[in-house]
C-alpha cells in the first residue's frame, strides 16, 4: 500500500452522497492497495443501526454502484471489516463522546473528518466536536458545496468552521477538481509550449464553456428551488473551469502557488450589470418533453413543486476576465439540465488567419479549435485543416481532428471517479484540488451581482422544451457576436 493509516469518521453515513460516491470511492482506493492497512471508517448518522446493518447497507451500495467485474469479494470484505458506526444526533453534543471513544488509542494516525451533509449543520459539528474533546492536531475537515447562497452566508458557515479549523486543515470539494480531464488542464496547458506560447487575447478569439445535464433535479426540489442552476453549477463548477484556462502558470505544483492564481481570475471576472441582463444573459426553465425517447415532467410538475417558481434550470452567459492576458475575449458559458445529453466540454477558438489565401467560401473554418471533453468520452482534438483530397477538390479545405482519446490511449487504466482521487489527496494531507476560502468569496461575490440584477428586474426564466439545448435566447446571444455554439455531438 502506498498510503499510511487514516480514521474517518463520516457524518452523513446513510445518506445519498456516501453511498453513490464515498463508499465506491473508497472501495476502489482499497482495490488498488491505497488504503492502508489499518485504515478505518466511522460512519456517523442518526438513525439507529448496529454495525452489522451498517455494513450491509454499505455492501447494497457498493453492489449498486461499483461494476461487477470490479466488484471483488475478498476486498470487499476487507473494506466492510474497516467500518464502524455511531448512531449521533450531530445538534447534541453529548452523542459526539462515542467519536472520541472511538478515536481513542488512535495513536499519531491523523482524523479526516467528513460532512456529508447540509452546510447549516456544518458549524454545530465542528463545534462539538472540538467541545467534545474528539479533535486534536491532525484533524482534517472536508466539505461539501454548496456553502451558503451568497456571499454573506458562505462568510458565517466559513467563520464557523475556521473557528475550529484552521484553513490549512480544511478540504472543500468542488468535485470537478477532481475529475481527470480537469486536472489535464494544467498539464496541457503548462506541459506544452505549443499552448503556452498562444494562450491569450492575441491568438484566442473566445472560449465556451458547456456543462449540460441530461438528468432533471432528480427529486431534489426543495434543496434546488432555493438555489437555482447558477448557485447549483456556474458559482462552483463552471467558474473552476474558467479559472483553470484563464489563470497564469503558477510558480510551481504548490496548494497555494495554484490558488493564488486562481483567485486572481475571480478577482478579474467583470461584474454584471442591469443592461447586461437583455444581451449577455439567458436564464431558462424546462418544460416537459422527452429524454432517451420518454415523456418526462416540466420543472414546475415535478414532484413537490411549488408552480410558480421563477428558479431557472439553465443559464447561458457571455462574461470576460479583465486583465492583460484576455481582455476583449468573451467567454460563453451555458449549463442546464434536461438536455439532449450529458456533455461537459470546453472549446477554444483561435483567432483565424491574417491573410487568407484560399476559397472565400471557406474563410471562416480557417481557425484552430481546441476541444477538451470532460465527459463523456475524455478525451481532447485539435481542430486543424488539411487539404480535401482528391483530383477534382483543388485547394478545398477540410478541418478534422488531432485526436486524443483517453479511453483509447490509456485502454488498460480505468479513469477514477473524480472521489477517488479527491479522498487520495485528503489523506496524504495535500489541498492543491481543494477550493480556498477566498476562491468561495470571490466566486460568491460574482454571482451575487448578477443575481440583485435578476432580483430587480424580477423576469420569469425562459421555457424550454426538456430535450432541447435550452432556450432558442442563448442562440441568440452567442449570434449576436457572428459566432454559434460549437456542435460536435
Ligand atoms: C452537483 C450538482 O454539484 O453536480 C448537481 O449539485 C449536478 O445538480 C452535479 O447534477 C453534476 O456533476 P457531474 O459530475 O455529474 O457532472
Amino acid at each position: 500500500t502506498l498510503g499510511s493509516d487514516v480514521d474517518f469518521v463520516l457524518f452523513g453515513a446513510l445518506g445519498d452522497l456516501s453511498q453513490r460516491k464515498l463508499y465506491p470511492a473508497l472501495y476502489q482506493l482499497d482495490r488498488e492497495n491505497l488504503l492502508a492497512d489499518n485504515t478505518r471508517l466511522l460512519g456517523v448518522a442518526r438513525q439507529e443501526v448496529d454495525v452489522e446493518g451498517f455494513r450491509s447497507r454499505v455492501e447494497a451500495s457498493l453492489k449498486e454502484y461499483i461494476k461487477r467485474d470490479e466488484l471483488d469479494a475478498e476486498v470487499v470484505e476487507r473494506f466492510l471489516n474497516r467500518l464502524d458506526y455511531r448512531c449521533v444526533d450531530a445538534t447534541q453534543v453529548e452523542g459526539y463522546a462515542g467519536i472520541r471513544e472511538w478515536r481513542q488509542g488512535a495513536g499519531d494516525r491523523p482524523m479526516v473528518v467528513y460532512l456529508a451533509v447540509g452546510a447549516s449543520l456544518y458549524g454545530d459539528i465542528c463545534r462539538h466536536l472540538e467541545d467534545s474533546g474528539s479533535l486534536d492536531e491532525s484533524a482534517r475537515v472536508v466539505v461539501e458545496k454548496p456553502i451558503g447562497h451568497d456571499l454573506e452566508s458562505s462568510d458565517e458557515i466559513n467563520d464557523a468552521i475556521g473557528a475550529v479549523f484552521p484553513e490549512s486543515r480544511i478540504y472543500r470539494i468542488d468535485h470537478y477538481l477532481g475529475k481527470e480531464t480537469v486536472q489535464n488542464l494544467i498539464a496541457l496547458r503548462f506541459a506544452n509550449p505549443l499552448f503556452g506560447t498562444q494562450w491569450n487575447q492575441n491568438h484566442i478569439s473566445h472560449v465556451e464553456i458547456t456543462v449540460a445535464e441530461k438528468v432533471g433535479i432528480e427529486g431534489r426540489w426543495g434543496y434546488f428551488d432555493q438555489a437555482g442552476q447558477l448557485r447549483d453549477m456556474v458559482q462552483n463548477h463552471l467558474l473552476q473551469l474558467v479559472c483553470l484556462i484563464a489563470m497564469d502558470p503558477p510558480a510551481n505544483l504548490d496548494a497555494d502557488a495554484i490558488r493564488d492564481e486562481k483567485v486572481k481570475v475571480l478577482k478579474a471576472l467583470k461584474p454584471f450589470t442591469d443592461d447586461m441582463l437583455g444581451t449577455d444573459v439567458v436564464r431558462g426553465q424546462y418544460i416537459a418533453g422527452t429524454s432517451d425517447g420518454q415523456s418526462v415532467p416540466g420543472y414546475l410538475e415535478e414532484p413537490d413543486a411549488n408552480t410558480a417558481s421563477h428558479t431557472e434550470t439553465f443559464v447561458a452567459m457571455k462574461t470576460e476576465v479583465s486583465n492583460w492576458r484576455w481582455a476583449g475575449v468573451p467567454f460563453y458559458l451555458r449549463t442546464g439540465k434536461r438536455m439532449p445529453e450529458k456533455l461537459s466540454q470546453i472549446v477554444i477558438h483561435f483567432r483565424q488567419q491574417p491573410h487568407y489565401i484560399f476559397d472565400p467560401d471557406q474563410r471562416s473554418l480557417a481557425a484552430n479549435k481546441l476541444v477538451i471533453r470532460l465527459q463523456p468520452d475524455e478525451g481532447i482534438a485539435l481542430q486543424v485543416l488539411t487539404k480535401d483530397s482528391g483530383l477534382d477538390k483543388g485547394m478545398r479545405l477540410r478541418p478534422g481532428p488531432l485526436h486524443l482519446d483517453f479511453n483509447n490511449a490509456f485502454a488498460k487504466t480505468r479513469i477514477p471517479d473524480a472521489y477517488e482521487r479527491l479522498l487520495l489527496e485528503v489523506m496524504k494531507g495535500q489541498q492543491y484540488l481543494f477550493v480556498r476560502r477566498d476562491e468561495v468569496e470571490h466566486a460568491w461575490k460574482w454571482c451575487d451581482s448578477l443575481i440583485e440584477a435578476w432580483q430587480e428586474r424580477d423576469e420569469p426564466p425562459r421555457r424550454y422544451p426538456s430535450g432541447s439545448w435550452g432556450p432558442v435566447a442563448s442562440i441568440a446571444m452567442i449570434s449576436q457576436d457572428g459566432r454559434s455554439w460549437y456542435e460536435d455531438y
